[in-house]
């Protein structure tokens, strides 16, 4: 039994421990941090991106991302429980100028026909919408893991209308093989 609510019940093991207090480490702003080098560039191999960023925190990487997809009056379309809407400072609004469209969901899981009834059509009285934004993890879903599927198809419908993406992946790694369906 995984316990995948949230990265804050699970707890280091031995190994995990020893191999902070080893790792090797360095200026991460000159890139002289062998460590971090090493973990974004195998995070990116991971993710089949052209580079990826370690950021602390999950928040930080939220905020990073959501204002790296979108611009200032744009909609966030998210489900009505997300991380980003319900714990995270209204960072979307504060950093991104962005307001949140929230969609109520069972356990938080957005589908593709939800989020194609939530996109903006292209008007000069509503604001576009710029991404949408999916959980894995859900967080306040309980753990609920979206089948790989529900996202490709909610990326699909997203991407033809012009919509960019983010995953709050806060326990990915947790879920990895249990969201093939
Ligand atoms: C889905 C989700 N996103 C973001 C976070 C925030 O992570 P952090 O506390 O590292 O900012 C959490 C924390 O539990 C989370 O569950």
């Amino acid at each position: 039994m995984i316990d995948l609510r949230s990265d804050t019940v699970t707890k280091p093991t031995p190994a995990m421990r020893r191999a902070m207090f080893e790792a090797e480490v360095g200026d991460d702003v000159y890139r002289e941090d062998p460590t971090v080098n090493r973990l974004e560039e195998r995070a990116a191999e991971i993710a089949g991106k052209a580079a990826a960023l370690f950021v602390p925190t999950g928040t930080m990487g939220n905020t990073i991302g959501i204002k790296l997809l979108t611009e200032h009056g744009q909609e966030v379309v998210c489900d009505s429980r997300a991380h980003i809407l319900d714990y995270e400072l209204s960072m979307v609004a504060w950093f991104s100028g962005c307001v949140v469209r929230a969609i109520p969901t069972v356990r938080g899981l957005l589908s593709a026909d939800e989020v194609i009834r939530n996109i903006r059509p292209l008007s000069p009285n509503s604001a576009a919408t710029g991404a949408v934004a999916v959980e894995q993890t859900h967080n306040m879903g309980g753990g609920t893991v979206y089948p790989v599927r529900t996202l490709c198809e909610i990326y699909d419908a997203a991407h033809q209308r012009g919509v960019r993406d983010h995953m709050d992946g806060a326990r990915i790694f947790g879920c990895s093989g249990h969201s093939r369906a």
